[in-house]
C-alpha cells in the first residue's frame, strides 16, 4: 500500500482540497475558503500527502490556534482513504500542536447527524460541552466539543 505523510498546506493543494470537499461535505468549503485560512497566521492546515508524488491528497485539517483555545474548522478523509486512521492522525497531531502551543483546551463543533466524526471525537476523549441548535444553513443542530488539554496529564496520556 501506498505510504503517506504529512505536511503543511500550501496555496498549490487548494484545487485538489476543494475537490475532495465537493465529494464529502454538505456544505463545502470555496477555493476562496482555503485561500483566506492559508493568509492567516493563527490558522494551520495540514495535508497527507503520497510519500511518492507528494501531490495526492488523502486528508487534510484546518486548525486555529488562538492563546488558550485551538480550534478544529475542517476535517475531510477522501473517500478512497477512509478507516485507514488518517482522521485519527490528524486529530492527534492537532492535539500535539495544542500541546506544544500550551493550548488549555481544543474545541470544534460537529454535526449531531455525523456520526462517523462524533465517534472519532469521543474515542479521542473529546466530551460534548452542549447542544447548538439549527447550527448550520439547512437548520441542523451541531454539537460543541471540547478536549481539556492538561498539560500534566499529556505527559501519561497517549495521544
Ligand atoms: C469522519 C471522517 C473524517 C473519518 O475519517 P477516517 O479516516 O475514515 O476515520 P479513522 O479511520 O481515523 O477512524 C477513527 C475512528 O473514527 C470513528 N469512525 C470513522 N468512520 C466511522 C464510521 N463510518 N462509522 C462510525 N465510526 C466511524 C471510529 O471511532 C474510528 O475508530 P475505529 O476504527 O477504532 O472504529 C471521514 O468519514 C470524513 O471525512 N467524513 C466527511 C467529512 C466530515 O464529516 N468531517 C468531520 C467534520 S467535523
Amino acid at each position: 500500500m501506498e505510504s503517506f505523510s504529512l505536511r503543511e498546506a500550501t496555496i498549490d493543494d487548494v484545487p485538489a482540497m476543494v475537490a475532495i470537499e465537493n465529494q464529502v461535505h454538505v456544505a463545502p468549503w470555496t477555493e476562496e475558503n482555503f485561500r483566506s485560512e492559508l493568509a492567516k497566521p493563527y490558522s494551520k492546515t495540514y495535508v497527507l500527502t503520497d510519500d511518492e508524488t507528494d501531490t495526492v491528497i488523502a486528508a487534510y485539517i484546518v486548525f486555529w490556534h488562538m492563546y488558550e483555545e485551538c480550534q478544529i474548522l475542517n476535517l475531510a478523509v477522501a473517500l478512497p482513504y477512509r478507516s485507514r486512521g488518517y482522521a485519527q492522525l490528524l486529530v492527534r497531531k492537532t492535539i500535539d500542536f495544542a500541546l506544544k502551543s500550551g493550548a488549555k483546551r481544543l474545541l470544534l463543533d460537529v454535526r449531531k447527524g455525523n456520526i462517523a466524526a462524533v465517534q472519532l471525537y469521543q474515542k479521542l476523549h473529546f466530551t460534548t460541552q452542549h447542544l447548538r441548535k439549527a447550527f448550520y444553513s439547512n437548520g441542523e443542530d451541531a454539537y460543541a466539543m471540547v478536549l481539556p488539554i492538561d498539560q500534566e496529564e499529556a505527559e501519561w496520556r497517549e495521544f
